[in-house]
């Protein structure tokens, strides 16, 4: 399911990804407001983690791990906040998600276990590059499932 590309890579794409993010909520209600809500505070998340490793905010172990801890909360609210066929708009879900929940399910997983496993590492780590491998792991499925299940408008 996930790509296989280098951590280097998928690391400077995800800094891009989170440090220009675009969101496209406003006139959305009910279910769909809540998930863009709830992906807001997980892109938020990694926004903190993500400058810490740039260099543009200092590194700061309970911060990031405090930051982590929240991506893989949010990340086990997924499967709850897609019900079938809610893709009103604004809504980005795409009807794909429905069509292969499994798959879905199994990203939104990952994005718990990647994100406290970079919680765990933010514990221990001495400075921002201890933390790069497992932001870089989160990051991919952040950009796995979009890909696959989010229609980007
Ligand atoms: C299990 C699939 C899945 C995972 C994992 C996932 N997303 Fe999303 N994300 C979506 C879907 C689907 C949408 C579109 C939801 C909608 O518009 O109804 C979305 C939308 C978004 C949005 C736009 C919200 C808005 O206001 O329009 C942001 C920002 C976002 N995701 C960030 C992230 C980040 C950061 C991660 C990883 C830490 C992540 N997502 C992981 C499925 C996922």
């Amino acid at each position: 399911l996930y790509r296989t590309n280098g951590i280097a890579a998928a690391c400077a794409t995800a800094l891009l990804a989170f440090g220009t993010l675009a969101f496209a909520h406003s006139g959305a209600t009910g279910v769909v407001k809540e998930r863009m809500e709830m992906m807001k505070e997980i892109g938020s998340g990694m926004k903190v983690i993500g400058e810490m490793i740039k260099g543009a905010r200092p590194f700061d172990a309970a911060e990031a791990a405090a930051s982590a801890r929240a991506v893989a909360n949010h990340a086990a609210m997924v499967p709850s906040l897609f019900p079938e066929g809610s893709t009103d708009s604004p809504s980005e879900a795409s009807s794909a998600i429905w069509e292969d929940w499994d798959a879905f399910l199994e990203l939104s997983d990952a994005l718990a276990e990647t994100g406290l496993q970079l919680a765990t590492a933010a514990e221990t780590a001495s400075d921002a590059s201890d933390i790069r491998a497992a932001f870089a792991a989160t990051g991919r499925t952040c950009a796995a499932c979009h890909e696959d299940f989010r229609i980007e408008k």
